[in-house]
């Protein structure tokens, strides 16, 4: 969602608006010239947000003719969490569990095994949605993916 990119975009620009102007009021303005309050109004921030909910699968396919999701780097010696692996994914996102159900995306992106301990994921994807009202739009998730709890989240 394009729309929301933007919005986060301008939530960090406000995090600095709020801090900065405090630290530089006794010092000289032209050193902090590429930062300055910026209108809510007129970017349309005083709107209550949307909110949507999205449901879909999606499927890791790492052997087969046509795998989705390919090794590109290889694990640190003797890890028993696969430490340092990397897999680089365009990998299906469904309507169903079924992989061959309706395609609405894209899964773009890779995860790295990235904890010693345990199998521990960062995940750094981008959806890109082909379907419905935000066909042509995507969702950054960047996350921790403790792949093998039950209720794992990214
Ligand atoms: C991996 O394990 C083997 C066998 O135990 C050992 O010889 C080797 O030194 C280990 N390699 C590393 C990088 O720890
Ligand atoms: C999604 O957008 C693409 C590019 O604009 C278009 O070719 C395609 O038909 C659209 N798909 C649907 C299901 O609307």
């Amino acid at each position: 969602m394009s729309s929301q990119h933007f919005l986060t975009f301008f939530f960090f620009l406000f995090l600095s608006c709020n801090t900065i102007p405090s630290s530089t009021s006794s010092q000289n303005k032209d050193t902090f010239d590429f930062v300055r309050p910026i209108d809510r109004k007129l970017l349309g921030l005083t709107k209550k947000e949307k909110l949507s909910h999205f449901k879909f699968y999606w499927h890791d396919i790492l052997s087969g003719k046509n795998p989705s999701s390919v090794s590109i780097l290889p694990p640190s010696l003797n890890s028993t969490t696969y430490f340092g692996s990397v897999n680089m994914i365009d990998n299906p996102l469904t309507l169903g569990p079924e992989l061959s159900s309706k395609l609405v995306g894209k899964a773009q992106g890779f995860y790295a095994s990235a904890s010693q301990a345990e199998l521990g994921l960062l995940m750094a994807m981008n959806f890109a949605f082909i379907e419905g009202k935000y066909n042509g739009s995507s969702i950054t998730i960047l996350g921790r993916n403790p792949a093998l709890n039950k209720d794992s989240l990214v």
